[in-house]
């Protein structure tokens, strides 16, 4: 297992109070294999991701409780201030083993762990050709390096994730390259240290279909290449079915159902599971006929159902759903449900 998130709680300040964004959250990534994260917009795939990278907006948001072990080792305590807790004594000691201790966050952030975007073009700086913003990333990770070697590793990144022009795309700037370029850039960036897990999180919902077929088919390239573990934020099933071994679907914060990917599709067992299987379409649908869809819309935070979060829309409801929250059941062997019809 090279990352582990137990129980995972992570809260943001808002106007109307403190809400748990992600409540409770945990799922182990295996390594060499992909996990997909999927579920509606909201349902905290971003704020997992963010959490896991150490990079949660501050000062509203903050991991709770949970753990997150890279490699057998929790590396929440390495994220800072988590906990409001000060001696003045020993605040000179504790400045000292904090700033340790995020010089070892930044290691593993982007060295160990990476992530790519949505939109690349946010992440991307519009002023500086790629081949400087390129270098910059070896610069941070290996300091070591001269120009002439990072420029050699620059290129050798971009023809890696099929460039075929990489001298060229060195000198030009974001704005000259397609929507696929970009974010092709943004994954040779975030390679370029060579990292044990990437997380995507949704990196093709900014381009077209044909283009995310190929993004796709590319990041699963890369991480047999680079014998990488990979964890794909979606909101798209058919994405998942496609090109990750284990998924995650989340509602509400929390995890629905967790299973092997075929496990999943043959036999979903969470009722939010089933109502978003339904709704893909199929090659051998009526032409025209309206695709079922899970009634409602997911709530706010604040306007959470106490309960099952799901239990407001669920065509399957009982009264213990609105009453209690439902544990993670283990039915079967790898596959976790948290639903109280399976207690
Ligand atoms: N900076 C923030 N301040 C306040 N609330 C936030 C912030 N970022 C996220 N949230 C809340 O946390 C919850 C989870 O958000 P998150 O961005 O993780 O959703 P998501 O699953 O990634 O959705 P999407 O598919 O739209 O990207 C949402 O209810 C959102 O409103
Ligand atoms: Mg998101």
């Amino acid at each position: 297992m090279i990352l582990k998130l137990s129980n995972l709680v992570v809260s943001f300040e808002t106007e109307s109070g403190r809400v748990r964004a992600v409540d409770g959250v945990s799922f182990s990534l295996k390594e060499g294999q992909t996990l997909g994260i999927v579920g509606e917009s909201g349902c905290g795939k971003s704020v997992t991701a963010l959490s896991i990278m150490g990079l949660l907006p501050k000062p509203f948001s903050k991991i709770e409780s949970g753990v997150i072990e890279f490699k057998g080792r929790d590396i929440v305590p390495l994220m800072g201030s988590q906990t409001k807790r000060s001696s003045k004594n020993a605040k000179e000691k504790k400045e000292k083993s904090k700033k340790e201790k995020s010089d070892e966050m930044q290691k593993i952030r982007g060295r160990k762990i990476s992530m790519i975007f949505q939109e690349p073009m946010t992440a991307l700086n519009p002023v500086h050709k790629i081949g400087s913003q390129m270098n910059e990333v070896y610069q941070l990770h290996f300091p070591q390096m001269n120009r002439a070697d990072m420029d050699r590793a620059s290129i050798e990144m971009l023809y890696q994730v099929g460039i075929a022009t990489p001298q060229k795309l060195m000198q030009q700037y974001p704005h000259q390259l397609s929507g696929g370029m970009r974010q092709r850039v943004m994954i040779a960036m975030a390679l370029s240290s060579k990292p044990d897990i990437l997380i995507a999180d949704e990196p093709t919902t900014a381009l077209d279909v044909t283009v995310q077929a190929q993004i796709l088919e590319l990041i699963g390239d890369l991480k047999n290449r680079f014998s990488m573990s990979v964890i794909l934020i979606t909101h798209d099933l058919g994405v998942i079915a496609e090109n990750c071994e284990q998924a995650i679907v989340m509602y509400g914060g929390r995890v629905a159902e967790r299973a092997g990917v075929v496990d999943l599709f043959d036999n979903p067992l969470h009722p939010y599971t089933q109502g978003l299987l339904k709704s893909i379409p199929t090659l051998n649908q009526i032409p025209k006929s309206t695709l079922p869809t899970i009634k409602g819309r997911v709530p706010s935070l604040e306007d959470m159902p106490s309960g099952c979060r799901f239990s407001n829309r669920c065509e399957r409801v009982m009264d213990i759903c609105r009453a209690s929250v439902p544990i993670e059941l283990n039915p079967k062997d790898d596959h976790f449900v948290a639903c109280h019809l399976f207690r």
